[in-house]
């Protein structure tokens, strides 16, 4: 059984997909805490309702960013965490907490990376006007949504889509390949080799 630390900021939709595949037994895992830097976000509800123990962390309460993200890795640490997973957490993570977890931080980007990583990666998608976006998940490195590649999903873009159309088909995507990332390595399957990751008995799928 793999021990999760989740990080949120808001809807938590992401956070619901893992808990709802733990729930249906198809992912081994277990969510030790959800930690959140918005006292608003829904994803406590979310947290509440499946008995999950979740912590608000205050940034503005630390000194610097460091210490903020110290204090993210004692509690991961403190709790047995495994696996850490950025589930819509809209902060830029510190080296300190990366060196924590190395390669064992995992990150949802709806769009296909390394095309519009940041914020806003769908209405970013819309502006330019390209055919195709998708969603990615990642291993979390120093930089910006620059991270090892795990697993990409695709999807068409209408002319006629907005920001809100296209995110709509984007986070069906999400809610997908986010557990089955998490799936793979609770297998012990993902290897990462400079900056690809490696994955055991990989099938090459057409669509998701
Ligand atoms: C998701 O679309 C996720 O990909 C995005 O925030 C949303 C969170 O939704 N993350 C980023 O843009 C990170 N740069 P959720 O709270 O319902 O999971």
């Amino acid at each position: 059984m793999l021990n999760l630390g989740v990080l949120a900021s808001g809807r938590g939709s992401n956070f619901q997909a893992i808990i709802d595949e733990i729930e249906a037994g198809r992912l081994d895992a277990e969510i030790k805490i959800l930690i959140v830097d918005n006292p608003n976000a829904y994803a406590i509800e979310r947290a509440k309702r499946h008995s999950i123990e979740y912590l608000y962390i205050n940034p503005k309460e630390f000194p610097s960013k460091d210490d903020f993200f110290i204090k993210i890795a004692d509690e991961l640490k403190s709790r047995d965490v495994e696996l850490v997973i950025l589930a819509g957490f809209m902060r830029i993570v510190r080296k300190f907490l990366i060196d924590a977890f190395p390669n064992r931080i995992m990150n949802i980007h709806p769009a296909l990376l390394p095309s519009f990583p940041g914020l806003h990666g769908q209405k970013q998608a819309v502006d330019y006007g390209i055919r195709i976006s998708g969603c990615t998940v990642h291993f979390v490195d120093e930089g910006m949504d620059t991270g090892p590649v795990i697993i990409q999903a695709a999807v068409p873009v209408s002319p006629d889509d907005t920001e809100d159309s296209l995110s709509a088909r984007i986070l069906k995507l999400e809610h997908k390949i986010f557990p089955e990332a998490i799936r793979l390595y609770a297998e012990g399957r993902l290897s990462v080799e400079g900056r690809v990751v490696k994955i055991k008995g990989y099938e090459l799928k057409d669509e998701f």
